[in-house]
């Protein structure tokens, strides 16, 4: 094992996290250093030029850990050692340190809600029996029905659209509850050992140098001790943001606080006062925005988002996070450019027509609009390229979203795809010698990362810039300009630079402005900003 890395030095502002650009690394399709068809940390390594010429923050990497990726690495047999498809613990130090040394900092993803069940706990549990300490750990209950052959509960899947119950039957009679696949039992966080162990793993993070931690499913930790059926609007739910958690939290905060780590919760929750009793300030530090992420592109929905957000996150003293897309929901250019603009798990299926060109020009105009906002902005890996969500052939497909659906559900595997690194070689340059463990496009070449860099049209080129201007705009809030209908105008930096999005039919007159910063597509020859466009300007 290598040195501890929390001494490492790193830039002092402590808060960082507060106006971050975070790039989310999916690992196993970053970049393959080993040449095996799978990313790795070799890889990451190998490519951090990259994100540091990118100029983001921080980089969050979905689960390294130990693990039979039954969910992609979100079924964790072991939090403390990085699974050897990706490398070793010993390099994810390096890879913290190196990351550093440039000035990025690291959060990793700790997966509280469940593990996987080749986790040691979880063997433990089945080898023990029924009434066992060991199945104390999980949630085992018998069945009910005469012989316990019906499941303990109602309750629904959570990955939506499946058709597959959350308890799973053993053969000594007792179910264990799994609310994802029944490779991913649900921990007991009643129980005091579960507690514990999830802080002895923030610690064991912390102490190698991560600035953060991203928390999976982390409003559905707690469950009622009951187990009752699931009714549609009771209050409080049996597993969703129960009270509970905020005592959870509390104890992982003051376990944060002695390295200034920050969190970033996975909390969908469509309630605006209950999501925001999260970030109270012994809370979390963040959580992601999936209202604003899921919102179509209309003007009058962003900018209801936008003021919702920063309305629910202002009386907690949080910022705001401000996401396009991530490994689980549609590419951005590939929504954007479909009739419905908004993101909705039930709605997702194979063939919908797309209008690439169209999506693009948005995803670059929702791309200055979102790293114009005031907060944290997140940037999913390949969004800096403008992917679009891959088709990936039925056979191909390993996501268990689209297996638990019946086949129903395309899954999640298309916006997982290996980035395009060098359009002349094998697989686009991901580095694979061998078949990567999902297709490239035929087409992806063109997408390729070498080939952007020399366009200073690309997409690639337009983040670049983005990012390194963004600063001008501060960290003080917004202040809406009147603007025509179907236009959002507004000023940050007291008023010194402005940010005008155009989605209406017509062109719009720009406000009066002394530079043209930056735009995401090509002004109307008379100088108004034309459908679907974005602008910075300084006033
Ligand atoms: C949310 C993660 O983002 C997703 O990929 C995973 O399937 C579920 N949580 C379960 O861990």
């Amino acid at each position: 094992m290598g040195q501890p890395t929390h001494a490492l030095k790193q830039p002092k502002d402590r808060d960082w996290w507060r106006s971050a650009v975070i790039y989310q690394v999916y690992v196993r399709s970053f970049a393959d250093g080993d040449g095996d068809g799978t990313g790795d940390l070799a890889g990451v390594r190998s490519r951090l030029p990259h994100l540091a010429e990118l100029g983001v923050d921080a980089l969050w990497f979905t689960p390294w850990y130990l693990s039979p990726m039954k969910d992609g690495g979100y079924d964790v047999a072991d939090y403390r050692a990085v699974d050897p498809a990706f490398g070793t613990l010993a390099e994810a130090e390096k890879l913290i340190a190196e990351a550093g040394e440039l000035g990025i900092r690291t959060i990793v993803d700790i997966v509280p809600n469940h593990v996987s069940d080749q986790h040691p706990w979880f063997r433990a549990a089945l080898a023990a029996g029924p009434g066992s300490p060991e199945r104390a750990l999980f949630h085992f209950r018998p069945g009910r029905g005469p012989d316990g052959e019906l499941p303990p509960n109602d309750w629904p899947s959570q990955f939506v659209g499946s058709t597959e119950p959350v308890w799973t039957r053993l053969p000594d009679g007792d179910w264990y509850l799994h609310l994802f696949t029944p490779q991913q039992p649900d921990l007991n966080w009643a129980h005091p050992a579960v507690r514990q162990e999830h802080e002895d793993i923030l610690r064991f993070w912390f102490e190698r140098g991560v600035a953060g931690v991203r928390i999976d499913s982390a409003a559905l930790l707690a469950k009622d001790p009951q187990l009752p059926d699931f009714v549609q609007g009771r209050d409080p739910s049996p597993f969703v943001d129960r009270d509970e958690l905020h005592d959870i939290y509390r104890s992982w905060r003051a376990v944060s606080d002695e390295y200034d780590g920050v969190f970033v919760g996975e909390v969908w929750l469509p309630d605006a006062e209950r999501f925001a009793r999260y970030l109270r300030p012994d809370e979390l530090h963040t959580a992601f925005n999936f209202a604003f992420m899921t919102c179509p592109w209309d003007a009058d929905g962003l900018r209801t988002s936008i003021d919702e957000t920063l309305a629910e996150h202002a009386p907690v003293g949080a910022p705001a996070t401000w996401v396009l897309c991530n490994h689980d929901v549609t590419r951005t250019v590939t929504r954007y450019g479909r009739t419905d603009t908004g993101f909705d798990f039930a709605t997702k299926a194979f063939g919908t027509p797309t209008d690439l060109a169209l999506g693009t020009r948005r995803a670059r105009a929702a791309a200055l609009l979102s790293l114009a906002l005031p907060g944290a902005v997140y940037v999913y890996q390949g969004e800096e390229l403008g992917l679009p969500e891959a088709d990936i052939p039925v056979d191909r497909i390993q996501d268990p979203m689209h297996f638990r659906s019946n086949g129903t559900d395309p899954g999640r595997d298309g916006c997982r795809v290996p980035l395009p690194w060098a359009a002349a070689a094998p697989y686009a340059g991901f580095g694979s010698r061998e078949e990567p463990w999902l297709p490239l496009p035929e087409d992806w070449a063109s997408y390729a990362v070498d080939r952007q860099a020399e366009d200073p049209g690309s997409m690639l080129s337009l983040y670049r810039m983005a990012i390194t201007i963004r600063p001008v705009f501060g960290v003080g809030p917004l202040t809406w300009l009147p603007a025509p209908d179907g236009v959002l105008a507004f000023a940050r930096a007291e008023g010194a630079v402005l940010c005008v999005v155009n989605l209406a039919e017509t062109p719009a007159s720009l406000p009066p402005h002394t530079q043209l910063i930056l735009a995401s597509g090509p002004l109307a020859s008379d100088g108004r900003l034309p459908k679907d466009t974005a602008v910075w300007l300084r006033a």
